[in-house]
């Protein structure tokens, strides 16, 4: 597969669930931000996922309950939770993946950007920590701003030594699952068979979906793509409105999170041609960050694939994006080299 897939990690995960467990390496995930509302649906898809055998739930508080909760589910993995600074090298050592859903989500009336102070520092300190205890773990940066969290992360690994570009990925899975409900409805075909590549980032214009490239194909209008495109560009604030204070998306991050931590593993143990979306370390533009579809292996990121051709439209879209996304991810580098 060569677009962005955003697939279901399996539909009959349940019913191939004795034969994964009994072939399937073994694979330590751990979630950082776990009880949260990400974080919470988000460990109980994983300890759903066959490929997983160790699960280790960590945030600053609340992990007890979670771990013990989704413990009890039968499935392969052995769950274990880990509470406070103290417990996150335990809940780090030996991990395959790392995903990172920790930090404050949105408001109405606030950017993603907005978050930037209080995030910033909480990626900063975690990955600080995955430099020390699991150096060569795939990192999954879900926290907000990600156009800013990812350039952080590679910069604390830097600092480290332990950097390794093929390793780090700022998930825009969201983006990819909301572009293909979108015009799976304005098309009406059948959403299970969308194939939509999003580039750019993860933030308002810097989302860029590339409905030119979908499939199955229709035809749609310029007003109608127009129409979509901002729909995917602003599908977090629809959210963040609609829960009125009460957060940010969390159930279908959580699925987008879990369908890009099921592509991560996929690759890791040798599936061929598993092809994301992500924003990862790119020359496919002049900018040093860029989400586009990737190709993922037993080491990470096996290829970065470039853009396709690209409507008008979207060709604007993307010279329109790029002042902004620089800037965001300047702003990143900036703050991890400040102290
Ligand atoms: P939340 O407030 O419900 O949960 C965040 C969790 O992080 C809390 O449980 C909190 O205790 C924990 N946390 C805070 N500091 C921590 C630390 N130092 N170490 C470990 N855990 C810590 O928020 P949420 O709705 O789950 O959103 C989390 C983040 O994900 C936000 O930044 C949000 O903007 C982002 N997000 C990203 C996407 C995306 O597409 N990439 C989608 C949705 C949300
Ligand atoms: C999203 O796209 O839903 C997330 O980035 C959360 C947000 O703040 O919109």
């Amino acid at each position: 597969r060569r677009s962005c897939s955003a697939t279901p990690p399996s539909a009959s995960h349940v019913m191939r669930r004795g034969f994964a467990s009994d072939s399937a390496p073994e694979r330590k995930v751990a979630v950082l931000g776990a009880a949260g509302g990400i974080g919470q649906p988000l460990a109980l898809l994983m300890k759903l996922n066959p490929l997983v055998s160790k699960l280790a739930l960590y945030d600053i508080a609340g992990t007890p309950g979670v771990a013990a909760d989704v413990s009890h589910i039968n499935t392969r993995s052995e769950v274990a939770g880990f509470m406070g600074e103290d417990q996150l090298g335990q809940a780090l050592e030996g991990s395959d993946i790392v995903i990172i859903p920790a930090g404050v989500p949105r408001k109405p009336g606030m950017t993603r950007d907005d978050l930037f102070n209080i995030n910033a520092g909480i990626v900063k300190s975690l990955c600080t920590a995955i430099s020390k205890y699991c150096p060569r773990a795939l990192v999954n940066m879900i926290s907000n701003p990600v156009n800013s969290t990812v350039p952080i992360a590679a910069e604390v690994f830097k600092k480290a030594g332990t950097y390794n570009e093929k390793k780090l990925f700022g998930v825009t899975t969201l983006d990819v699952v909301r572009a293909k409900t979108f015009y799976a409805g304005k098309a009406k075909v059948n959403v299970a068979e969308v194939n939509v590549p999003v580039v750019g980032g993860h933030a308002g214009i810097t989302i860029l979906p590339l409905f030119s490239q979908a499939t199955p194909r229709a035809n749609l209008s310029d007003e109608e793509i127009k129409a979509l495109t901002k729909r995917t560009q602003d599908g977090g604030t629809e959210v963040v409105e609609a829960k009125a204070g009460k957060g940010s998306a969390t159930l279908s991050m959580a699925y987008a999170g879990a369908i890009f931590a099921d592509a991560c593993l996929k690759g890791l143990n040798g599936v061929p041609d598993v092809v994301e979306c992500s924003f990862v370390q790119s020359t496919v533009t002049e900018l040093p960050f860029f989400a586009s579809k990737v190709r993922l292996g037993k080491n990470g990121v096996e290829e970065v694939l470039g853009l396709g051709p690209l409507s008008d439209f979207e060709q604007q879209g993307l010279e329109a994006l790029k002042p902004e996304l620089k800037s965001s991810i300047e702003k990143g580098i900036t703050f991890a080299n400040q102290s």
